[in-house]
C-alpha cells in the first residue's frame, strides 16, 4: 500500500465490507454454540486470558483482518516505533514510552542515541529521592516528615497516575507500604479543586510535586503558583526548596518557576503527554506513596505486553486483536462508542488526506457493578455499544462472612460472567411466552442480544497486573491508528480551545486592569463576558 493509499481503499478494507453482509445474516446466539469457534477465539498469555468470542466475528473474519493488518503494514509500523523513528511526524519525534518500562540491558535507540540508560538515571534518582522522603531523611522546612503529596497536573500528568493509584490504593503489597501517607491529585483549574486538595493538609508535611511535559500548561502553571503561594505564606519563601519538586522536559523552566533542577525529574519528548504514566510522570508520585520496589513491578508488567505486543504472532497477540477487533467495530459494524484512551479520534489521515470513515471511538465504563445500575438499560435495549469486561480471579480485599459460600468476589465475578452472555444471547419474545410474561409486556421484556463484548480474566490487580492492562490498552490504541492510518501521538485537536481560553484570559486582564471594554469576540460571548465581568467585580 502507498503511504498516501487510504486504508479504506485496499482489497482487504472492501473485502472485510463485503463479508459484513454474512456477518450481518448471524446471531451470537448461534455464534456461540459452535465451540470451535469460541476456542480459537480465546488468547492467553502470562496470566491473562482474552476470550473475544462474544464479538460479532468468526474465524473467517479474524482472517481477513489480519490481511487488513498486512495491508496496513501492522508489523512494520510496531517496528519502526519501538526502533524509535520519528512515527510521530506531525511533531517530527519518536515514539518511545516503550523504553520507559525497558530493562537496564535494553538498547532502544532514538536519533542514534540509547535512550535506556537516560530512563534509568531517572529511574534511580526517583528511587533514591522517594527512599529519602518515605524514610524522613528528607524533611520539610521545619524538620517535619512530608507524609502528603500532592501531585498538580491536568491530562496526561494526571489520568495515567490516577488510574495506578485508585488500582494500587487496595493491593495489600501496596496498602502496607502506603502506611502513613497520603497522596492526592490536583488538576482541574477549579479554585473548588485547590480547596478541596488542601482541605486537612498542613503545608509543614506536604510536598508538592508540579508535573508538567511542557511546564507551560495554564491551569498546571497557575495551580502550581497557587500551592507555592500556600507554602510560602505559611513557612516562608525559602521552603519552597524542600516542598516542591517537578516533573517536566522543560527544566528550564523549572528554574525559572524556582524549584531546583535537582529536585527536576527530567523525562523526553519522545514520551507523548498521554502515554507518560511510566515516565516520572508517574513513577515519582506513586514511588513516594508506595515505594519504588512496588512500582517496578507496575513497569515489569507493562514491560512483559510490550515483548508480547513486538513479537507475538498476531493471531496470538492481544493488543493486536484489541485493535483489530476495534476496527471491525468501528469501521465496519458502526458502532461508535465502547465502554478506552486517546489519542485517536483523527479527521485526517497521518498524511493530512480527509478520512471518509471515523477513526475512534467514544470511551466509557464504571467499576464493578454500577454500571449496570446506570447506564446498562442503554447497552442491553438501546444502542449497541462493544463492551469490554475486565474481571479478576483474586481479590485484592476479599471479604468471607460466616455460613456464605458465594462470597462477595464470587457475587462481583457472577456479574462478570453472566453480563456478556446476557448481551450475546438476549431473550426472545418465545422465551418470554413459556415464561407466562403477559403479552403486554413482551416488547418490553425482549431483548435483541447480537451485542458484542470481550472478557479479559486477570490472576489478580495487583501493580503488575495493572501495569500489563495499562500496555494493553496503549497498544490498543496505537494498533488501531496504525490500521486506520493516522497519527495516535499527536494531538492538534485539544489546541484550539487552549487558544480562544487565552484570548479570553487577556481580555479577563485588560478589562480588570484598564477598565477595557470586552471586544473582538461575538455577541454571545461579548454579553456572556460582560455579564461575569460586572457581576465578580462587586
Ligand atoms: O491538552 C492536552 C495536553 O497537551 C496533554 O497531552 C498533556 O498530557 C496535558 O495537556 C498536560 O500537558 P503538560 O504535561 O505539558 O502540562
Amino acid at each position: 500500500m502507498a503511504s498516501s493509499t487510504l486504508i479504506c481503499d485496499t482489497e482487504p478494507w472492501k473485502d472485510l465490507k463485503e463479508h459484513l453482509e454474512e456477518i450481518k445474516k448471524t446471531h451470537l446466539r448461534d455464534l456461540m454454540n459452535d465451540a470451535d469457534r469460541c476456542k480459537a477465539m480465546m488468547v492467553e498469555f502470562d496470566g491473562m486470558l482474552l476470550d473475544f468470542s462474544r464479538q460479532r466475528a468468526t474465524v473467517n473474519t479474524l482472517d481477513k483482518l489480519f490481511k487488513l493488518a498486512e495491508a496496513a503494514h501492522l508489523r512494520e509500523k510496531i517496528s519502526r516505533m519501538f526502533n524509535g523513528e520519528h512515527i510521530n511526524s506531525t511533531e517530527n519525534r519518536s515514539v518511545l514510552h516503550v523504553a520507559l518500562r525497558a530493562s537496564k540491558d535494553a538498547v532502544i535507540q532514538s536519533d542514534g542515541r540509547n535512550v535506556v540508560p537516560d530512563v534509568w538515571q531517572v529511574l534511580d534518582k526517583i528511587r533514591d529521592f522517594s527512599e529519602r522522603v518515605r524514610s524522613d531523611s528528607w524533611v520539610g522546612a521545619t524538620g517535619k516528615a512530608l507524609t502528603e503529596v500532592i501531585a498538580i497536573g491536568i491530562g496526561g500528568s494526571f489520568l495515567g497516575p490516577l488510574f495506578v493509584h485508585t488500582a494500587l490504593q487496595t493491593d495489600p503489597e501496596a496498602l502496607i507500604c502506603a502506611r502513613g501517607r497520603q497522596l492526592r491529585f490536583l488538576a482541574n483549574v477549579d479554585p473548588v479543586d485547590v480547596a478541596k486538595n488542601i482541605t486537612g493538609l498542613n503545608p509543614e508535611t506536604t510536598l508538592v510535586v508540579v508535573v508538567s511535559k511542557t511546564f507551560t500548561t495554564a491551569e498546571t502553571m497557575l495551580n502550581a503558583r497557587t500551592l507555592r503561594e500556600w507554602i510560602s505564606s505559611a513557612l516562608g519563601p525559602q521552603a519552597v526548596a524542600k516542598h516542591m519538586v517537578a516533573v517536566s522536559t522543560n527544566l528550564t523552566l523549572v528554574e525559572k518557576f524556582g524549584i531546583d533542577p535537582n529536585n527536576a525529574f527530567a523525562f523526553w519528548d519522545w514520551v507523548g503527554g498521554r502515554y507518560s504514566v511510566c515516565s516520572a510522570v508517574g513513577v515519582l508520585p506513586l514511588s513516594l506513596q508506595y515505594g519504588f520496589s512496588v512500582v517496578e513491578k507496575f513497569l515489569k508488567g507493562a514491560s512483559s505486553i510490550d515483548q508480547h505486543f513486538y513479537s507475538a504472532p498476531f493471531e496470538k497477540n492481544i493488543p493486536v486483536l484489541l485493535g483489530l477487533l476495534s476496527i471491525w467495530n468501528v469501521s465496519f459494524l458502526g458502532y461508535p462508542a465502547r465502554v478506552s484512551m486517546e489519542s485517536n479520534g483523527k479527521g485526517v489521515s497521518i498524511d493530512g488526506v480527509l478520512l471518509p470513515f471515523e477513526a475512534g471511538e467514544i470511551d466509557f465504563g464504571e467499576p464493578g457493578t454500577n454500571g449496570q445500575h446506570s447506564f446498562y438499560q442503554l447497552i442491553h435495549q438501546g444502542r449497541v455499544i462493544p463492551c469490554d469486561f475486565i474481571g479478576v480471579v483474586k481479590s485484592q480485599q476479599p471479604v468471607y462472612l460466616k455460613d456464605e459460600v458465594v462470597n462477595n468476589h464470587d457475587e462481583l465475578m457472577s456479574n462478570f460472567f453472566a453480563q456478556p452472555d446476557a448481551l450475546a444471547y438476549g431473550k426472545t419474545p418465545e422465551q418470554l411466552l413459556n415464561e407466562n410474561v403477559s403479552p403486554h409486556l413482551i416488547p418490553h421484556k425482549t431483548f435483541s442480544g447480537n451485542r458484542p463484548s470481550l472478557s479479559l480474566l486477570l490472576p489478580s490487580l495487583d501493580a503488575y497486573n495493572v501495569g500489563q492492562l495499562l500496555a494493553l490498552y496503549e497498544h490498543r490504541i496505537a494498533v488501531e491508528g496504525f490500521i486506520w492510518g493516522i497519527n495516535s501521538f499527536d494531538q492538534w485537536g485539544v489546541e484550539l480551545g487552549k487558544s480562544l481560553a487565552s484570548q479570553v484570559r487577556k481580555q479577563l486582564h485588560a478589562s480588570r486592569k484598564k477598565g477595557e471594554p470586552v471586544k473582538g469576540f461575538n455577541f454571545s460571548t461579548t454579553t456572556m463576558l460582560t455579564r461575569y465581568l460586572e457581576a465578580s467585580a462587586d
